[in-house]
């Protein structure tokens, strides 16, 4: 189970990854933006896609709902921008995680993501930055990490050469990390 808000170049990659493994499924994504590349990405793919509103993901438990039906192992957020409400997170204690861009505990919390980390991180001169998967807790970007990755960021770096360095390597781990979550190699 997958959540996106946006291009959905990490979810593409994913669910590439487990089309190749018979014993991981990824059943639906779902995403808050009707607009998001990721719908595309999905359809190509042959993967289900939800979009769901502010209202029905706060107030009417529809995507609890969805979610308690499907009863997924696991529920990853591959560049989802919301605040996941506190009943889910409940109803799926230690069976989410998330992708930060940045070496947490770091440039994360609210308003900190995509282009906003990298140039945080180009303006506070750091000569290393990188990924960090964690468990989703109530708190933006506070989870416990399972894992992070990191790569070196020169002068001559910006932001969007940074974002490309970043997103390498969430290519590249990602999604091993999530077979190693599912395997039980990480834990909790
Ligand atoms: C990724 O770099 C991910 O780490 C980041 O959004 C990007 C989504 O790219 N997530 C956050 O900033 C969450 N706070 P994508 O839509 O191409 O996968």
């Amino acid at each position: 189970m997958l959540f996106a808000s946006g291009n959905g170049t990490n979810a593409e990659n994913i669910i590439k990854y487990f089309k190749e493994k018979k014993d991981v499924i990824i059943q639906e994504i779902f995403t808050n933006n009707p607009n998001a590349g990721v719908i595309q990405r999905a359809k190509n793919l042959n993967v289900p896609v939800s979009t769901f509103n502010k209202e029905s993901f706060y107030n009417k438990d529809e995507v609890l709902t969805r979610l308690k039906q499907i009863d997924p192992d696991l529920i990853v957020l591959a560049g989802f921008l919301w605040k996941v409400p506190v009943k889910i997170i409940e109803s799926f204690n230690n069976r989410i995680v998330n992708i930060h861009p940045a070496l947490l505990p770091n440039y994360g919390g609210k308003g900190m993501y995509g282009m906003h980390v990298h140039k945080a991180v180009i303006n506070s001169g750091d000569r290393k930055s990188g990924i960090s998967i964690h468990w989703v807790n109530e708190e933006y970007d506070k989870g416990d990490i399972i894992a992070q990755f990191t790569c070196p960021v020169s002068e001559n770096d910006t932001p969007e050469s940074l974002a490309q360095k970043v997103h390498q390597l969430e290519y590249t781990h990602f999604p091993l990390v999530i077979e190693r979550v599912l395997h039980g190699k990480y834990k909790v």
